[in-house]
């Protein structure tokens, strides 16, 4: 052989069955260490309780118990620090991790896999994985509601069109807009908590798909994993991936929710609207045009949604048609969840920061923009309504006016004391107080509405919640 014929792989871990190595390009295709090597900590986590299983219940020495469990814990430091990197030939975590205990412990290290299979191993770190994952973006989802409920605390009184249609409709409390944000990422928040129940259930021996012949103790390695329960059945427990679908879903949502906000701090920022202007933290300039200032935060946040939704939908069909039990298709559904994590994750802590500090409300231009159109029209059908006149005839009459006030180029306020009268004779002077936006919006103050009384109550229980939930 000379020097520039590549080395042929060891041959491999699995049966003497096999006579020759796999050919390398085939080696490549098959191995997962690449990505799930992001598995590593729970890998070795699971094998750890499993070693203490093994020793438990005497199927193992407990001296062997211990050694397992302290090489596995020697792996996790050199791994740590740096010095543990397995290359393609370890095919995956699972074969890597057990191979380096194998060199550190001989034959005890050989032990480790007893009543396991990679099938039930890979099943346990993915769901070990995923629940620290969604403690964390439930933390996360927090973070962004402690600072929208700041910035709308700041915000009550600030004014800003309300929209349907993208036509101005109602003028609102800035705070109440910020608030509908706060609503919807609280259900995301108790989705995940909802989802994580069924992501914290113990597949550990389930074995390759029939359980094992060993007295093994499933409930002792679930309760030192932390799983709320165990799979009831084998087949079931190798091969469900429901809770990493139903994660999608969640995270799914998570992602509408942050591309809405981030579509509507692109209009806000633009020139036509201008309710807000972008700091230089969170924004960039053009290389051509030197007078541009993009919202590249939201953008992307909104761009990155798509990966996510494609993820949900890759799992959906990865799983779709597909036999019991465990299939090689399974280790497809890795790259798709720890990609929709690491997006999930990036896009809550940017959107935090640009709310945070990215932007700042423009109250001028607020106010302007909620005084100069007719969004307080409803108010005046709503006045001639309190006053005994039918509503849909009041509407029809203020439907008139603002035809009539359009074509004079004037908005309702500069309409005068006899116009008004001419219109209706209920109008009277106290007809300004109530078209004026302050007014408009404070007067909304059914349950759930927009006036300053419902936004301060809303902020107030929001912060409460959010207290609790942090806890
Ligand atoms: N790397 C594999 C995966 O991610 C581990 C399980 C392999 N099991 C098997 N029977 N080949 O799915």
């Amino acid at each position: 052989m000379n020097n520039s014929t590549p080395k042929p792989p060891e041959k491999q871990t699995w049966s003497q069955r096999f006579e020759s190595a796999l050919h390398p390009a085939i080696a490549q295709f098959n191995a997962s260490i690449g990505f799930d090597i992001e598995l590593i900590e729970y890998d070795l986590s699971g094998s750890q309780a499993h070693a203490q299983m093994l020793a438990y219940t005497g199927i193992i020495s407990a001296e062997e118990g211990q050694q397992l469990v302290e090489g596995l814990e020697q792996i996790r430091q050199e791994y740590r620090q740096g010095y543990f990197t397995p290359g393609i030939d370890a095919e995956d975590v699972h074969f890597a991790v057990e191979r380096r205990l194998t060199e550190l412990l001989g034959d005890v290290g050989k032990k480790l896999h007893t009543a396991r299979s990679r099938n039930d191993q890979v099943g346990t770190d993915t769901r070990l994985y995923l629940r620290d994952q969604i403690t964390q973006i439930r933390q996360q989802i927090c973070d962004f509601q402690t600072v929208l409920l700041d910035l709308a605390s700041q915000h009550v009184e600030t004014l800003i069109p309300g929209y349907t249609h993208l036509q101005r409709a109602q003028p609102l409390s800035l705070a109440h807009h910020l608030l509908a944000y706060v609503e919807m990422t609280q259900r995301d928040w108790d989705r995940l908590g909802d989802l994580s129940h069924r992501v914290n259930i113990s597949p550990l021996g389930c074995g390759a798909l029939a359980g094992t012949t060993f007295p093994i103790d499933r409930h002792y390695s679930a309760n030192l994993l932390g799983f709320e329960q165990i799979y009831a059945n084998s087949l079931d427990g190798v091969s469900d991936r429901d809770f990493a679908i139903e994660f999608l879903c969640a995270a799914s949502l998570i992602m509408v929710h942050l591309s809405r906000l981030s579509e509507e701090v692109i209009l806000w920022a633009s020139e036509e609207f201008g309710f807000v202007t972008l700091k230089d933290s969170c924004s960039t300039g053009s290389s051509i045009m030197p007078q541009k200032k993009n919202p590249d935060v939201p953008e992307l946040v909104r761009g990155k949604t798509g990966r996510v939704f494609g993820h949900l939908q890759a799992l959906l069909v990865l799983m779709k048609g597909l036999p019991l039990a465990y299939n090689k298709d399974l280790q497809e559904d890795k790259e798709a969840l720890f990609d929709s994590v690491k997006t999930v994750q990036a896009c809550l802590e940017a959107m935090t920061i640009l709310m945070q500090e990215g932007l700042e409300f423009r109250p001028t231009r607020l106010n302007e923009a909620v005084a100069e159109d007719f969004s307080n029209a409803t108010d005046v059908a709503d006045y001639l309504a309190a006053k005994g006149v039918p509503f849909r005839e009041a509407y029809n009459l203020v439907g008139k006016v603002v035809k009539t006030s359009l074509a004079a180029g004037k908005l309702l306020k500069d309409l005068t004391m006899e116009e008004w009268q001419s219109i209706h004779p209920a109008f009277e002077g106290d007809i300004y107080e109530a078209i004026a936006p302050r007014q408009v919006v404070a007067a909304r103050n059914s349950a759930g509405g927009t006036g300053f009384e419902q936004v301060r109550g809303a902020i107030e229980r929001a912060k409460n919640r959010l207290s609790n939930s942090a806890q």
